[in-house]
């Protein structure tokens, strides 16, 4: 029992005040003590069993009475005190559920006078005993990880919780992975607490082709003291399968090979191989084509085999390329990473090689590639001739059987017939003739720059060279030929007879001459009055395309005849 000033007691027991105060018989004689005591819960009995006595040193006290909880107020009926004032417990408390302390007020009183003398304020409480195990949120935790997950990255977290006085080792626990399964060789996990709280982290490398799935056992357990309690929760660990296996050539079928000419046409199928899950983007796989500078070939991939179909897209030919040294290469649609254990260190992370996947790995020089070489295949080749295309610069009007020029031309076949013969092609009007063998063109016919065939000063034909192939494949060429103009047209006047009337004027007429050959062989032209009248008549000017006939001196009658001419050079 134990003394204490009152206005520290006052402070302490305000339950008490709020109860007593009314009575308006608070005694400065005796104070209020407060005594206290306590019940260990579950205690088995038998009951009732004491927990202590109120010691009283007045021996005029009679009539101990306790009051509160576990008494008259809930949990009622559990105490109760005898007349030497030990207390007895009579029946099973529960830490866990129920008050942890309990309140109650004793007093006593004088013997004499029997008024109250005494009181005291009584604390009883509930001791825990390790009666409960920790228990999990979630008996199964299940989540799914992807394989390029990293190392000490978060898995998943538990949850787990003591009824127990968490102040105490009864109240607090530990998690513990029990058992992994199955056992790889390529991670380990751990699990890391932060009160009651377990995150499940891992070292190394997922491998889904290892495992798809760990099952795990994780086990809380707490620090009791004369026992100790546990329980445990499974977590399941699902492995995703991400692009950790690159594709494997396996094989071609096909002809690899392709006929000069044609395109649009299969020439190779490529097998590959790939571990990653059949259908998904780690394994489906994309092909590309090296050494195709000329993009004749294009390469798609079956959707359904994984087969990379090169295909030839543009016409090949035999004389210029025989055969097409490519490389395929092949990676998949989602971008590849590897994840490989150089080192397992112990109380650290593990030493890796990763190959993360927004890594470059185009450069890495990673991906595999496979030789394919297509062979083109001779077919028969048209002639050709060279070149397509001649220019010949002649005079009109030259003889009939002048040669013009000689055509050549090539038949470019390497295993095939190359043997050809000329023909002519278009020729409008019949003006030339060639070869058969020798390609030779020469004229039929006078050559007339001024022919309505003639456009802009050229005549046009075209020349065949037909092979004796089955079947005969033709080239074509073409002949422009250039005609130079000769002064082979006389100029003439549009009109034969001019009239002209007389006056006392000056009179003028107008006369105009045509000729179908080009400058300097036609206009301007020169004019002059054949007879004697130059006092009377005169042109003006005496050079152009139209002149005036001018009256010198009227009226005069006159009958002339005026000679054209035609300069033969330039006139400025
Ligand atoms: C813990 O529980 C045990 C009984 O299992 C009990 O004896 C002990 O007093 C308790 N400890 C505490 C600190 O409550
Ligand atoms: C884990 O995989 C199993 C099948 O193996 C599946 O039934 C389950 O739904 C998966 N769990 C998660 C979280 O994806
Ligand atoms: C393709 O490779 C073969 C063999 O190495 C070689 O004989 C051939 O000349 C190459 N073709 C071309 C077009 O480079
Ligand atoms: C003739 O030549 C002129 C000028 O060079 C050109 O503008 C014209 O189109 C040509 N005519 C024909 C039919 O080729
Ligand atoms: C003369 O005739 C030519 C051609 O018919 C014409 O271009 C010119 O304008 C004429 N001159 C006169 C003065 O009539
Ligand atoms: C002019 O010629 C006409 C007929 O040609 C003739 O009738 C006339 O007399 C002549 N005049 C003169 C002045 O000579």
């Amino acid at each position: 029992m134990r003394t204490l000033p009152v206005s520290f007691l006052l402070l302490l027991s305000v339950w008490s005040v709020c109860v007593w105060a009314d009575s308006g018989r608070i005694r400065q004689k005796r104070a209020w003590i407060i005594d206290s005591f306590s019940i260990e819960e579950e205690h088995p009995g038998p009951f009732p069993y004491p927990i202590g006595k109120v010691e009283l040193t007045d021996s005029y006290l009679i009539n101990y009475v306790l009051r509160g909880q576990g008494v008259d107020e809930e949990p009622k009926n559990i105490l109760s005190i005898d007349q030497s004032g030990v207390i007895y417990v009579h029946r099973k408390m529960d830490y866990e559920h129920g008050p942890k302390i309990l309140h109650l007020a004793f007093e006593a009183r004088n013997q004499y006078n029997k008024e109250v003398d005494t009181r005291l304020g009584v604390e009883i409480k509930i001791l825990d005993v390790n009666d409960n195990a920790p228990k999990f949120q979630k008996s199964v935790y299940e989540v799914t990880v992807d394989e390029s997950h990293d190392q000490g990255k978060e898995v998943l977290t538990v949850l787990a919780f003591d009824e127990d006085d968490s102040s105490t080792n009864n109240g607090t626990f530990v998690f513990t992975i029990k058992s992994v399964t199955p056992k790889t060789d390529n991670v380990e996990f751990y699990i890391q607490q932060r009160k009651e709280s377990g995150t499940i982290h891992f070292k190394g490398c997922l491998d889904f082709e290892k495992a798809q799935k760990y099952t795990i056992l994780v086990e809380a357990k707490d620090k009791g003291e004369k026992i100790q309690l546990s329980s445990t929760s499974t977590l399941i660990i699902n492995i995703s399968d991400n692009n950790d296996n690159l594709p494997e050539f396996s094989g071609k079928t096909g002809p690899g090979k392709v006929k000069e000419r044609e395109a649009g046409v299969e020439v190779l199928r490529l097998q590959v191989t790939d571990k990653d899950v059949h259908g998904t983007k780690a394994w489906k796989a994309k092909y590309t084509i090296h050494g195709d500078k000329n993009e004749i070939f294009k390469i798609e991939t079956d959707p359904v085999t994984n087969e990379g179909i090169l295909t030839v897209v543009k016409q090949t030919d035999y004389e210029e390329q025989t055969n097409h040294n490519l490389s395929i290469s092949v990676q998949n649609e989602i971008p590849y990473f590897s994840c490989k254990i150089k080192k397992k260190v112990q109380n650290a992370m593990w030493e890796l090689d990763k190959i993360l996947p927004n890594s470059d790995t185009r450069s890495a020089n990673l991906y595999n590639t496979f030789p394919v070489t297509i062979y083109v295949e001779d077919v028969n080749d048209p002639p050709v001739f060279i070149p397509p295309v001649k220019h010949v610069v002649v005079m009109e009007n030259i003889d009939v059987g002048t040669s013009l020029t000689t055509f050549t031309a090539k038949d470019m076949d390497g295993s095939h017939v190359n043997t050809f013969t000329f023909v002519k092609g278009e020729d409008i009007d019949k003006w030339i003739t060639i070869g058969a063998k020798t390609g030779e063109v020469s004229t039929i016919k006078i050559l007339d720059r001024e022919s309505p065939f003639v456009i802009n000063g050229t005549y046009t034909a075209t020349l065949y060279a037909v092979d004796e192939g089955v079947p005969p494949l033709t080239g074509t060429g073409t002949l422009v030929i250039h005609l130079n103009d000769q002064n082979d047209n006389v100029p003439i006047l549009e009109r034969n007879a001019v009239s002209i009337c007389i006056d006392k004027e000056p009179t003028t007429a107008n006369i105009t001459a045509v000729d179908l050959d080009f400058p300097p062989f036609g206009s301007p032209f020169y004019y002059e009055i054949l007879e004697d009248v130059k006092d009377k008549w005169r042109v003006e000017p005496a050079h152009g395309n139209a002149i005036y006939f001018t009256q010198s001196r009227p009226p005069y009658n006159l009958s002339h005849h005026i000679l054209l001419g035609k300069h033969i050079t330039k006139i400025k």
